[in-house]
């Protein structure tokens, strides 16, 4: 049986990858420091899968106890590395906190696998490497263009790093460049869990139709699009995480070298066929106001998929309505303290 480490394993796309490893035989640990996750996660993980996993609580960054930690586990065949600050407007707030966390983290373990060959290394990347794109769908032979935020150039230099160190190794290299993953587990066990208030589309349209949030504002609508708004590949979470299982079986077929591949359903969805979409799949009318662009927003941007269908024998379901539904449903579990299969969650304010 395969062992894997995954590192922000307690996070939102590391927990549901977790889940999908467990399902399929592999054996896992997680490290995360719950700087953006919930320790319940875990509970959730069991919940589902019938199965502990371990977690070690430290900080990626920090060399010594990444060794210490490395030493601890002892044999891994493989590392899955989403450990990473991701929002794009705190990245530009922020860059230096994003240039360290998620540059000296992915050095670290780099140094890790090299050390001790481990056989294979999967990065969450994004398909915001890529930059303004003006071919859409986009390829991964595409040029990356200028990094629009902190954030996605520490992306372009992950990838980079890895492009560097597979020269001289044996191992399968593997950068996931997602688009925009949501929804939540088919369970409503787990899903992705507001810290602050979130940043990114979904999360903010069901924690407004909630009543968790007072407001949601659509960030532009005068781009040269076919409504306005700007357009995204949304993407099943589970779609997602099935596909990290896919690629580990990359190094089983001696695929040594370096892939890099698109995670998306292809389609391309503007912000506003995505709040129709919510409203078909939840039956409920939201509220929102359209407001200035946001900076760092790319105006499109939608992947050609036939790569990772390809090579992994993956086939992701494209239904936006799918992961609306799932959303929801975790949104009310959330409400509702069912989340985590009832351990302890409560979000005050909701008015379900
Ligand atoms: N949006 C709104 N209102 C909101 C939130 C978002 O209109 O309240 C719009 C954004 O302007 C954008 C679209 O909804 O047009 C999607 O925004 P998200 O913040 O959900 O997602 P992004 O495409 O900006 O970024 C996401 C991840 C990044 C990742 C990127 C590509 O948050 O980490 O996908 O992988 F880099």
């Amino acid at each position: 049986m395969a062992r894997i480490l995954v590192t922000g394993g307690c996070g939102y796309i590391g927990s549901h990858t977790i889940v999908d490893l467990l399902k399929h035989g592999v054996d896992v640990v997680s490290i995360d420091n719950f700087s953006n996750a919930d320790k319940r996660v875990l509970f959730g993980i069991e919940a589902i899968t019938g199965k502990k996993v371990k977690n070690y609580t430290i900080n990626l960054t920090d060399v010594q106890a990444v060794t210490k930690t490395f030493d601890d586990i002892g044999h891994i065949d493989g590392i899955i590395h989403f450990a990473a600050f991701k929002s794009v407007p705190e990245s530009v707030a922020k860059p230096l906190l994003y240039y360290h966390n998620n540059i000296q983290s992915t050095a670290n373990l780099l140094a890790e696998v090299q050390l001790r060959n481990i056989g294979t290394f999967i990065f969450s990347s994004s398909c915001s490497v890529y930059g303004q794109i003006k071919t859409l769908p986009v390829n991964e032979n595409t040029a990356l263009g200028k990094a629009e935020c902190p954030y996605a150039y520490t992306k372009q230099i992950g990838e980079q790093m890895i492009c560097d160190v597979a020269s001289f190794s044996q191992s399968t290299w593997v950068s996931l460049r997602y688009f925009n993953p949501v929804g939540a587990h088919q369970s409503g066990i787990i899903g992705e869990v507001p810290n602050d208030k979130p940043n990114n589309l979904v999360p903010r349209i069901t924690g407004k139709s909630s009543g968790r949030y007072d407001d949601l504002t659509i960030f532009g609508g005068d781009y040269d699009t076919r409504d306005g708004t700007c357009i995204r590949d949304y993407i099943h979470v589970e779609d997602i995480a099935h596909a990290h299982t896919l690629a580990l079986n990359l190094s089983r077929e001696q695929n040594t070298g370096v892939h890099v591949l698109n995670l998306g359903s292809g389609e391309g969805v503007s912000v506003l066929e995505a709040i129709q979409a919510f409203e078909k799949a939840s039956g409920r009318k939201l509220d929102y106001m359209i407001g200035p662009r946001r900076e760092g927003d790319v105006v499109a941007v939608y992947a050609d998929k036939n790569q990772a269908s390809k090579l992994l024998q993956w086939t992701p379901n494209p239904s936006v309505e799918h992961m609306m539904s799932t959303a929801w449903q975790w949104e009310v579990n959330m409400a509702s303290g069912k989340s985590f299969l009832g351990k302890d969650y409560s979000i005050e304010n909701f008015h379900l």
